[in-house]
């Protein structure tokens, strides 16, 4: 349903305020718009006051004329429901709306995100307003798709209905008692519960939490606020049946288990802030990391970032010039098929007026902001279509899972330098520097197709992940597994017998031990033999496993400590793939090196050489319906070059600039910044 919309072309605009400005500003705001190419708006995201200033009085009317407006001028609407800032009334009338924090204390209403995701009463006004929408317009020619809540995913609330919830959803898990208690381990510390009313949310502590309670109540708080957005998307399936459902997310965010709700998405959106000067690499991952979630090819839409500086970093700078393009053609080299901003025309007021806009406090399209925004605009309309509905294709995949993040973050740690994002980021910048192609997927995600597939710090392991990458690696993928992997499973308890737990036999190594190293302490690997890219010392830090060897081959060793000689990196063949073993944190050229060697073992390939800074990747038309040709049998590419300098790519056949028009051969100039989207010829 989705693809089918978005084959009409990159949408392109972003949040629009309306509701703060008078009926002139609204016929300004699109005589704007349209000057800067932009083709849809998102309407109504925190609007509820608006909509319905008093219990069951509505107010459809502003809003009857914005919608004719847009569509008339050609714009499409993404709609929200407002549920994200419930109004005062809501509040007011019924106190259990707000939600509570874990010392118990209450919040107060007159900011946003201030809603208890179990409170009946709150989800029954959700319902209803979400249902006065839908209706009145679910089937309006303008609406593009629904745009469910904003960002969901907190505060988590910890107030009784939703400690009653939480008991009832461990009752569905587990069944009887015992078995809970098992799960959470309950003999520890005097935890084991005789009554299902004796379990609470894991409040304000003297000491740790069970883990095993921290990791459901983790579970229940995303799967509560699931269950909001689902009420949501049922009413709109059935009142507005063509009109695609999503919600924005944040990329890495805590709060929600994204893949478990990623299902419940006809497409995913999220919402994207690097800081000005961000590494591109981190966004980069970000992407696939979002696009991942539908396993990686199909589109998503970047539903929000800057024009320039945000409202909410200790500096808010303004983004560079160019830097704003750049990024809006990553997201689409990544698999967006829509840009759009927060915001589209500055706020007066209230907490976010300093955030950039569209159109700034000036009005006018002559600011830098405006230009280059009215650029991307007209670049997008010019070749969007070309782009739109592709696919992007990886042969390498990381693994990410958000309970494995929640369980290593959890204290106490065994180190405070372990961060899951940070090793995550570790691997994934050496293969973006490679240029790889990289979806970040689940671990439940489909593995065969991939060449290769980088475990970090996969602590969480199960039975069936384990059968999974066996046969993975059995049928001949590679696996890049780490330290802290196979440890635990879905509750956190230790897999007994050795570590890596349930990874030990198909890594080919027990780890006996583990040392930390506290910051600025680094130890160093010797390679053994010299492989095709893989040479000489490496510097680590931050962990040292103690490896021994059981069936798996020494690559390199430690050069320091009681383990040094013991083994660092561990090659294991297990049918006609192989399992990589890494039991340390690689310096960066170290895991670059490493990655390079399993690829091109592998057979991945770089989709071109390009210098350092300069991202390389491609999008591919999906063949079409009933066994037809591909639409478009060559993939379009993307070349971004991030450097602050100019740089250059020898291209290896003949190609058009689809922004220029201009055919481009040999050696092709890339200014600091530039963007070139080539297609062959
Ligand atoms: C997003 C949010 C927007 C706006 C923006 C500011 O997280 O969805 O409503 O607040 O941040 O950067």
């Amino acid at each position: 349903m989705s693809l089918k919309r978005t084959r009409q072309g990159i949408l392109f605009g972003g949040d629009y305020n309306p509701d703060q400005w008078s009926p002139e500003v609204w016929q300004e705001d699109v005589r704007l718009f349209k000057e800067a190419g932009i083709n849809s708006v998102t309407l109504g995201v925190f609007a509820w006051s608006r909509l319905e200033p008093e219990p069951g009085r509505y107010d459809f009317s502003w809003m009857d004329e914005l919608m004719g407006l847009l569509h008339d001028n050609g714009i499409s609407v993404i709609l929200a429901t407002p549920t994200a800032a419930p109004p005062a009334w809501l509040c007011r009338l019924y106190p259990d709306v707000l939600p509570v924090d874990a010392r118990g204390a209450r919040y107060g209403y007159g900011s946003r995100r201030h809603y208890c995701p179990n409170s009946p009463n709150y989800r029954r006004h959700a319902r209803e307003i979400t249902t006065r929408l839908a209706e009145r317009y679910g089937r309006h020619p303008a609406v593009s798709y629904w745009h469910v809540d904003n960002e969901y995913g907190g505060p988590a609330c910890y107030c009784d209905r939703c400690v009653e919830a939480f008991r009832t959803w461990l009752r569905q898990r587990y069944g009887t008692l015992e078995r809970l208690n098992e799960a959470w381990y309950a003999a520890f510390w005097s935890q084991r519960y005789q009554k299902w009313e004796e379990i609470d949310a894991p409040r304000l502590t003297p000491a740790y939490h069970n883990p095993g309670q921290t990791l459901d109540w983790r579970r229940f708080m995303s799967d509560s606020f699931l269950q909001c957005y689902l009420e949501q998307r049922q009413i709109l399936r059935e009142l507005s049946p063509d009109v695609p459902v999503t919600t924005n997310f944040m990329a890495w965010f805590n709060g929600l288990d994204y893949h478990a709700w990623a299902p419940h998405l006809d497409i995913v959106s999220w919402d994207s802030y690097p800081p000005t000067g961000a590494d591109p690499a981190e966004t980069a991952a970000r992407h696939d990391l979002m696009r991942g979630l539908k396993g990686g090819r199909m589109p998503f839409l970047l539903m929000e970032q800057s024009p320039s500086q945000v409202n909410w970093m200790e500096y808010n700078r303004p983004q560079r010039p160019g830097e704003m393009r750049l990024r809006s053609w990553q997201a689409v080299a990544h698999g967006a098929d829509a840009v759009c901003f927060f915001q589209l025309r500055q706020s007066q007021g209230g907490a976010e007026k300093f955030h950039a806009a569209v159109i700034g406090h000036d009005g006018s399209s002559r600011s830098r902001v405006f230009r280059e925004v009215a650029q991307v605009g007209t670049e997008l309309g010019r070749m969007g279509g070309l782009v739109a509905g592709s696919e992007y294709r990886a042969e390498v995949a990381i693994l990410f899972s958000w309970p494995n993040w929640w369980t290593i973050e959890q204290e106490p740690r065994i180190s405070q330098g372990l961060h899951y994002i940070r090793e995550v980021m570790r691997y994934y910048r050496a293969l973006w520097r490679h240029h790889f192609e990289v979806d970040v997927v689940s671990p439940e995600a489909e593995l065969f197709r991939y060449r290769m597939v980088v475990a970090p710090l996969m602590r969480i392991v199960t039975p069936s992940l384990q059968k999974r990458l066996e046969e993975y690696v059995r049928a001949g993928g590679a696996l890049l597994a780490t330290f802290h992997s196979g440890l635990t499973d879905e509750n956190d308890r230790v897999h007994l017998g050795g570590y890596p737990g349930l990874l030990r036999g198909l890594c080919g190594v027990w780890v006996e031990e583990f040392d930390v190293l506290p910051p600025g302490q680094l130890t160093t690997v010797s390679v053994r033999e010299p492989y095709a890219m893989l040479a000489g010392e490496y510097k680590a830090e931050l962990w040292c496993d103690v490896i021994h060897p059981e069936g798996a081959r020494v690559l390199a060793t430690f050069g320091a400590d009681y383990y040094a000689g013991m083994p660092a990196l561990t090659e294991h063949l297990v049918g006609k793939g192989r399992v990589i073993y890494v039991g340390t944190a690689l310096e960066p050229k170290g895991v670059y090196d490493l990655v390079g060697w399993l690829a091109s073992v592998q057979g991945v390939r770089p989709v071109l050489g390009a210098p350092e800074g300069v991202e390389v990747v491609r999008r591919w038309h999906p063949a079409g319906p009933d066994g037809q040709q591909p639409s478009q049998a060559e993939p379009v590419l993307f070349l971004l070059n991030h450097n602050p300098s100019p740089a250059s790519v020898l291209l290896e056949r003949d190609y058009v600039d689809l922004l220029t028009g201009e055919p481009c051969r040999g050696e092709l100039a890339l200014p600091s910044r530039e963007v070139r989207v080539l297609r062959p010829i």
